[in-house]
């Protein structure tokens, strides 16, 4: 068996290779991505397995590999949304992904985020290291978690496991989700509403689904709702929170801060080498003045563990789907 990697990261290289020696099974890597023209690389292989952003939407690709005898495109991703599944579909083709890689990874970066922002670390190291200011400042006053109500929204997966932490810290856990769990009351209570939860949360974490019902379920309304020294942490998708009004908010004073590790419009920058104008033209270049705020770039999922997960379980998928045996997560 011979699998071709497309679009391989320079983090990823350790797992490939623990994967293949684990399995005896050839891998190599083409850094470029899976493009119409780069699908004649995969010619004398058994499976490709990709990651990236870039559409794989054009015909010509799915009808070069089905020529090559290749049936499956695994990415290592969770999300599909570059490929054309129809057009896989009727070429033969089997889109297979990772629909979770490590809950943990994103559940705990949105808890560092809150912890950041509790203690009041980007204003603190601001005062040091600019003003070289190194005082006890009433500005910079931190707070304890076990004092607090964390309104968590979305307990799925992550979601959840971002409750069992916070609870973990002594904080009391509120939760909105359109199916809840049973059996949680150990760990949370839930809110009939977003709108309850907004109201009675001193840190609320996002962690849904962006879909046509969650855009923008953090607006202009739900911020007036929100307590003044509110802290908004978003992991979850950029389209989750209306931006220009969180923005607003945060300079009227109507929240405290944010932690953000997605942004509506990141995809100009992110996991790029860009320059000064792309962020000029991004929301990120008000946030990033603020003291009140820490924007990450899409970094929550970023571990060792995740990115060993999304490897194994991606090129798992094809050896499974080759071998018939085992778990393939098939996306059409
Ligand atoms: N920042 C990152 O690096 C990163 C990485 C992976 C995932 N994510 C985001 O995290 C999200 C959650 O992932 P997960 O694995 O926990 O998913 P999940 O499917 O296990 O959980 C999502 C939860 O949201 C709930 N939900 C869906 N729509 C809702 C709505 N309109 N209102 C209330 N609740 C709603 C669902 O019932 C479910 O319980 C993903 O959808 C993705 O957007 C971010």
């Amino acid at each position: 068996m011979k699998i071709l990697a497309y679009s391989v990261r320079p983090y990823e290289t350790d797992a490939i290779k623990n994967w293949s020696e684990l399995h005896g099974v050839q891998v190599d890597v083409f850094d470029g991505e899976l493009t119409a023209e780069n699908a004649k690389h995969a010619e004398g292989y058994d499976g490709v397995s990709v990651q990236q952003v870039a559409d794989i939407k054009d015909e010509a690709i799915y009808t070069t590999l089905k020529g090559f005898g290749i049936n499956q495109i695994s990415s290592r991703t969770a999300g599909v949304d570059m490929f054309d599944l129809d057009i896989a579909t009727k070429n033969g083709i089997k889109v297979t992904n990772v629909p979770r890689y490590s809950p943990n990874a994103i559940a705990e970066f949105s808890i560092t985020l809150g912890l950041m922002l509790l203690r009041q670390v980007p204003k603190a190291l601001n005062k040091a290291t600019i003003e070289r200011d190194f005082r006890w400042h009433p500005g910079i006053i931190g707070r304890e978690v076990r004092s607090l109500t964390v309104g968590v929204v979305g307990t799925g997966f992550i979601g959840f496991t971002a409750a069992q932490l916070w609870k973990g810290f002594g904080a009391k856990v509120i939760a909105y989700d359109m199916y809840p769990k049973t059996g949680v009351e150990d760990v949370l209570t839930y809110c009939d509403t977003p709108a309850d939860l907004f109201k009675q949360a001193d840190i609320v974490t996002l962690h849904l689904p962006l879909t046509a019902e969650s855009k923008h379920i953090v607006n202009a309304e739900s911020l007036k709702l929100m307590k003044k020294d509110a802290i908004l942490i978003n992991t979850g998708r950029g389209g989750l929170v209306d931006t220009e009004a969180l923005i607003a908010a945060l300079e009227n004073g109507e929240i405290a801060a944010a932690g953000l590790d997605v942004l509506d419009d990141e995809m100009a920058y992110m996991n790029k080498i860009v320059d000064e104008d792309v962020i000029a033209k991004a929301h990120l270049s008000k946030l990033e003045k603020m003291e009140n705020v820490i924007s990450t770039y899409h970094l929550a999922f970023f571990t060792t563990t995740a990115v060993g997960n999304m490897v194994e379980i991606s090129f798992d998928n094809i050896r499974n789907e080759i071998l018939g045996e085992g778990v393939v997560n098939y996306c059409n």
